[in-house]
């Protein structure tokens, strides 16, 4: 049983990692959606609210789970089962951090593979951070992110402006 850990912050969610979901779902038996505090980066949504956005519109993947961690990911990975990380890979600028991440995951827990897929074109330019400062500013996030989560970024972001 191929079982693979799909971590990130998914704040939220975009059709760059449903894309990527996807793709690995048909690589691996499993996969776990794991979502994590990044304490670098400032979040819009909570983690629960992110885990049950994944969960939406994971619904249609049998074999794919979504589940809210804390701490390390290698200790996540063993609380699984897991011996694979999927990360996507945007472009050379994603490089350098993520091969720092995938050393120090595997000098902590060496029996742990990272696994890289290329983002598919399409999506290059596609990030959380640019979906969060969109719809902050009022802009139109149809087609970055999946249509049934348009309505809860809409609401909180108009929330945050409203004060
Ligand atoms: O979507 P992101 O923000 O690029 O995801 C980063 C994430 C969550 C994968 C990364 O910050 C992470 O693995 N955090 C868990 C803590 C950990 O294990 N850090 C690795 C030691 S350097």
């Amino acid at each position: 049983m191929r079982i693979a850990v799909y971590p990130g912050s998914f704040d939220p969610i975009t059709i760059g990692h449903l894309d990527i979901i996807e793709r690995a779902s048909k690589v691996f038996d499993e996969i776990i959606v794991g979502v994590f505090v990044n304490p670098d980066k400032k979040g819009l949504f909570t983690i629960s609210e992110r885990v049950s956005l994944i969960e939406r519109v994971t619904s249609n993947y049998p074999n794919v789970t979504v589940q809210s961690c804390s701490g390390l990911l290698v200790n996540f990975m063993k609380a699984n089962n897991a011996k694979i990380i999927v990360k996507g890979l945007r472009a050379v600028s994603d490089f350098e951090y993520e091969f720092h991440m995938s050393m120090m995951n595997n000098k902590l827990e060496p029996t742990i593979e990272t696994v890289f897929m290329m983002t598919s074109a399409k999506y290059l330019f596609l990030s959380s951070s640019s979906v969060r400062q969109i719809a902050m500013f009022g802009g139109c996030v149809k087609g970055l992110v999946p249509d049934e989560i348009i309505k809860d970024i809409m609401d909180k972001t108009s929330n945050n402006l409203g004060g």
